[in-house]
């Protein structure tokens, strides 16, 4: 990148022009998706840099500069709420000098030689809130939005314990008390966990977490959350009765609020600097993230005098923490599979110090990611810790790259099982197809293969899988037809001296079983030695297929040779006419029966099931016959699964999402955002006790 110094008028200009675009990108995926393509030191870097041009070609400020810029337009779906006192951002600087020339700046403005008080705050990352109360009752509350606007959540506010709800009397009557809503660590990390077990997506830090857990358009949803907040400000009050930042904290204090016990009243800027030493040392145990430290002249008299800048107050400025950043090499990056397949590159790291913790790893994210950045094996790179949570490779040095350098291939294979490992084109992953086989999904699948709709095992609990895949006692789902014959039920198999392959497993011996357990789990074996024909289908696993599509499948074909004849010679036709069925779906399909080690386990499988051919029991002069129905939230008379095959059997299409097709959303208690499409496309919406009158 140029020296500011070296660019002409035209780079400049160009740059600027780039910079608000990329920004301005950047912006809606972090505060209207929450999902942010750009960390917060790739962000910042990009403000500082548009910073610094503009300071050098002021002419050049652009209209849609992202300096002009606070924050986030409102979020489609919640009410608006404009602020009556705008909620505004602060200047940032980036090191301790900086807070000194600032310091400096206050007295220069205030002519004045006296130190000046502030009041250093921990900056902590999450997501700003007004709570507005009027004689002791909080009525509502809002998130910055634009500064001038926010968004209503004050439903979901109200699901924040810590918020007091109502003030002592001698709150004042109109009183905006603003603060930060955050996620503790802890509860990020086990929100994550989950989200990882559920499959579903999980969040990239502690930030986004809050952040899409208090814009949600279903309360119930935020209240399953953990979210914590400190208060720190006020916006519009009837009358103020303190007149410092301290003073304030106080009768924050007196309220019910809960202020961070970190905040700190600086007499000057030894103490300042002190303060920001033991942060940094701390930085890392804190039980929440911290991007900064917020400095607050702590007089009110002075913060008056002092007055605001367009959008900043010049009373007040946030030190970011730097990112913590150290330089090492990638000595190789290696490819995990999750449980669902999916490939995720690694880089080994020479280990290096990052801010006190040595980083061995960086998560390269994906196979575009490793290409926009050109990262290979071999390069030195800078690292960071984003939000204290995976380190990440932000930058290589591409001055330091030998001449031998390769570029990265990413792999077309599976590393785990040598399957094909295909990417749709429109996702970001690529995945392993080695389904039953590859040992990095041979857990979760065989979770999947004896689930509730799929064979519906008792006794083969999530725990017992793991202990036996572990213990190599199951492999693949065609070991759990010979777990009998391998417990030494053939005979009297108790020789020690016997090789270990022959060797009965005993399980009646392990602890917590017994004879009558293990008999048991026979038992519910050998009952699923027939198997209907949309179970089987399902408990294979396929990509995309699901219970719902898994019956319609087997309506189709009748029988799993048919099903499977088709497949193996690539012939969709029947598939693709199915209603329901699509193109990416019906390639999912025909890939898994393109892998051999699938119709392997499926031939040994079959060796040990009679898959029954399917026998359309269906009620067609039903109510719900040929409707497409949702179902969303938890029901109380019966279990989603069940319902969906009481639908099915009703001659309904089960759909996993709400579309102007849906003909009914039956919604159980805290249903999500379906209930709430629903409403926006005028679906017919159905609580449960409706539903199970119709069907009745
Ligand atoms: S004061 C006019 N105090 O940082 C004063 N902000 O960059 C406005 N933040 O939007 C904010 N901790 O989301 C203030 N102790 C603190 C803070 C804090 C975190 C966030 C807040 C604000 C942003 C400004």
């Amino acid at each position: 990148m140029k020296d500011i110094k070296d660019l002409t008028a035209n780079e400049a200009a160009a740059e600027l022009q780039h910079i608000a675009a990329e920004m301005a990108k950047a912006d809606i995926a972090y505060y209207q998706d929450d999902n942010p393509y750009l960390t917060d030191a790739e962000y910042d870097s990009l403000k500082l840099r548009n910073q610094q041009i503009e300071k050098r070609f002021p002419e050049l400020v652009r209209a849609d500069s992202p300096s002009k810029r606070v924050g986030a337009a409102v979020k489609n779906g919640f009410g608006k709420v404009p602020h009556r006192f705008p909620m505004l951002s602060l200047g940032d600087v980036f090191s301790l000098e900086e807070v000194d020339d600032f310091a400096n700046s206050v007295k220069r403005f205030l002519n004045t030689s006296n130190e000046i008080e502030f009041m250093a705050e921990p900056k902590i990352d999450g997501l700003s809130f007004s709570a507005r109360y009027e004689n002791g009752q909080f009525v509502q509350g809002a998130t910055r939005g634009d500064g001038t606007t926010g968004e209503d959540i004050t439903a979901n506010l109200l699901t924040i314990r810590q918020l007091p709800q109502t003030l002592p009397a001698d709150a004042p009557e109109v009183l905006e008390v603003r603060g930060e809503v955050y996620m503790a660590k802890a509860d990020f990390f086990a929100l994550n966990q989950k989200y990882e077990t559920e499959h579903k997506k999980t969040f990239a830090n502690p930030r986004n977490a809050a952040a899409g857990s208090l814009r949600q358009l279903d309360s119930k949803i935020t209240a399953e959350r953990n979210l914590s907040l400190f208060a720190y400000t006020w916006g519009e009050v009837s009358k103020r009765c303190w007149d410092s930042q301290a003073e304030f904290f106080e009768c924050l204090k007196h309220w019910g609020f809960p202020i961070n016990p970190l905040n700190k009243l600086c007499k000057n800027l030894k103490e300042i600097d002190e303060n920001f030493a033991h942060l940094m040392e701390i930085r890392a145990e804190l039980p929440y993230d911290i991007d900064g430290i917020v400095y607050k002249v702590n007089s009110i008299a002075l913060q008056e005098r002092l007055g605001f800048l367009t959008r900043t107050p010049r009373w007040a400025i946030a030190h970011k923490f730097p990112a913590e950043r150290a330089i090492t090499k990638i000595n190789a990056i290696r490819i995990q599979v999750g449980r669902t397949g999916a490939l995720t590159p690694v880089a080994d790291l020479e280990p290096v110090n990052v801010g006190g913790v040595i980083v061995s790893h960086a998560t390269l994210h994906n196979e575009d990611e490793i290409k926009r950045k050109d990262i290979r094996v071999g390069d030195y790179v800078f690292v960071q810790r984003a939000g204290d949570v995976i380190p990440q490779v932000v930058e290589v040095l591409k001055e330091k790259r030998t001449a031998d350098s390769q570029e990265f291939q990413f792999p077309t294979l599976c590393p785990e099982c040598g399957a094909h490992a295909i990417r749709e084109e429109d996702e970001a992953v690529r995945r392993c197809t080695g389904g039953l086989t590859c040992p990095a999904q041979a857990i979760e699948r065989l979770k999947h293969f004896v689930s509730k709709e799929a064979f519906d095992i008792d006794g083969l609990g999530s725990k017992i899988i793991e202990q036996f895949y572990n213990e190599g006692i199951l492999q693949t789902p065609t070991d759990i037809f010979s777990l009998g014959k391998r417990n030494g039920n053939q005979g009297p198999i108790d020789d020690l001296f016997a090789p270990i392959d022959t060797q009965a497993l005993h399980l009646e011996r392990r602890e917590g079983w017994g004879k009558k357990s293990v008999e048991n789990l026979f038992k519910a074996i050998n009952d699923r030695r027939n198997i209907s024909l949309p179970r089987f289908i399902y408990a294979l696993g396929i990509r995309q297929v699901g219970a719902a599509t898994a019956r319609l499948i087997a309506k189709n074909y009748g029988s799993f040779t048919n099903f499977m004849t088709d497949m193996q010679n690539n012939d969709t036709e029947k598939l693709l006419a199915i209603d329901g069925i699509g193109e990416a779906m019906a390639k999912d399909i025909v890939e898994f029966f393109k892998e051999d080690h699938n119709t392997k386990t499926i031939n040994q499988l079959l060796n040990e099931v009679k898959v029954e051919d399917f026998v359309d029991t269906a009620d067609y002069n039903s109510p719900l016959a040929g409707k497409t129905v949702v179902f969303t939230g938890t029901l109380e008379q019966m279990t989603r699964a069940e319902a969906k095959a009481k639908a099915l059997s009703l001659g309904a299409k089960v759909a996993g999402s709400v579309s102007a097709h849906t003909d009914y959303v039956i919604m159980g208690t805290d249903a999500g955002s379906k209930a709430q499409k629903a409403k926006d496309l005028g679906v017919k919406i159905l609580s449960e006790a409706e539903f199970l009158e119709l069907i009745r």
